[in-house]
């Protein structure tokens, strides 16, 4: 039996999926048993559990050969990342009583980076499960790809694109969340022991003039992405309700400067951005 928690999001439904292609047998974690059903039609077993609930993440995990952690996203954490430190350790004494063969958890590039950010939070994952007596893989995906969900709105509307990540040409490591999910689920099949770390990527690296030139392409438009000034990138998040934008806008530093990177050679997937612009439109 394979637990996977994120079930209903991009990744976690793709893990299962692949799991269920291959005939293997899947829990489905969810914490809306109305969002459960949809995956018990489809075979699984279903287990009530938000993350923070250690008794019913332990019995969601009870008896799984391998399990799928997903941190849930937390764009504007607490100064000092309360909210993560308190889920990690929850986590850590739920794998420690449930003692699955294998775990398989989604990281992020950059995971290794010093420079606090928003990403810190998937570091401080690997640390707090990073000693587990377990076979453990953190599987450190680029940026998604899916991202870009917010640029065919702007796109459509009036041709521009705001662009955080800067400078316009400059091209970094994205992958698409079908890739992610498709890898973990290799992973979560094969054997290993001890602690790893897999790095992956796209086919190729894409740049903000990248994803504007495909979406001009696939709407038939003129599309261009516009740079938005990092000194106004404060009152922007502020103005969007964020508490605390300091870390995500670190993150955006770390990967315009180049810090948030890989640490070893990165595993390629093979979705192109193209298809992924085109199944978000
Ligand atoms: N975006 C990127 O570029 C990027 C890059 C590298 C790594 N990552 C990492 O990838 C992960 C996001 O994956 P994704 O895009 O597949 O996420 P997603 O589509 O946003 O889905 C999030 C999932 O987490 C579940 N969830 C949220 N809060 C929960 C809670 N308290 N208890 C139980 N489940 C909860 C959601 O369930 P509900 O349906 O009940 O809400 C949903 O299944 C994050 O850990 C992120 O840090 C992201």
């Amino acid at each position: 039996m394979y637990a996977i928690t994120g079930i209903t999001g991009k990744v976690g439904g793709v893990v299962a999926q692949s799991l269920l292609q291959a005939g293997q047998p899947v829990r489905a974690v969810v914490r809306d048993p109305a969002k459960g059903q949809a995956w018990a039609s489809r075979g699984c077993e279903v287990a009530l559990a938000d993350m923070n609930d250690v008794p019913a993440l332990t019995q969601a995990f009870m008896g799984a050969e391998a399990v799928f952690v997903l941190l849930p996203p937390h764009f504007d954490p607490s100064p000092g990342f309360t909210e993560t430190h308190h889920l990690v350790a929850s986590l850590r004494s739920v794998l420690l009583a449930a003692r699955p063969q294998r775990v398989v958890c989604i990281s992020t590039v950059g995971a290794q980076a010093q420079q606090q950010n928003l990403l810190s939070q998937l570091g401080l994952l690997e640390q707090g499960l990073g000693d587990l007596p377990l076979a453990v893989t953190f599987l450190r995906p680029a940026w998604f790809m899916e991202n870009a969900a917010w640029d065919v709105a702007p796109a459509r509307e009036s041709g521009v694109i705001p662009s955080f990540l800067q400078p316009l040409d400059r091209a970094i490591p994205m992958v698409a969340t079908a890739d992610v999910g498709r890898t973990a689920a290799e992973l979560l099949q094969t054997s290993w022991t001890g602690h790893r770390v897999v790095e992956l990527e796209g086919p190729q690296r894409y740049s903000p003039n990248d994803i504007a030139a495909c979406l001009a392409r696939l709407l038939r438009t003129g599309v261009r992405a516009e740079a938005v000034p990092r000194q106004t990138w404060q009152a922007c998040f502020s103005a969007q309700g964020m508490k605390n934008p300091e870390p995500r806008m670190r993150m955006l530093d770390g990967f315009n400067e180049g810090w948030l990177c890989f640490e070893h050679t990165a595993r390629k997937g093979t979705v192109e951005l193209e298809a992924v612009l085109q199944s978000l439109m």
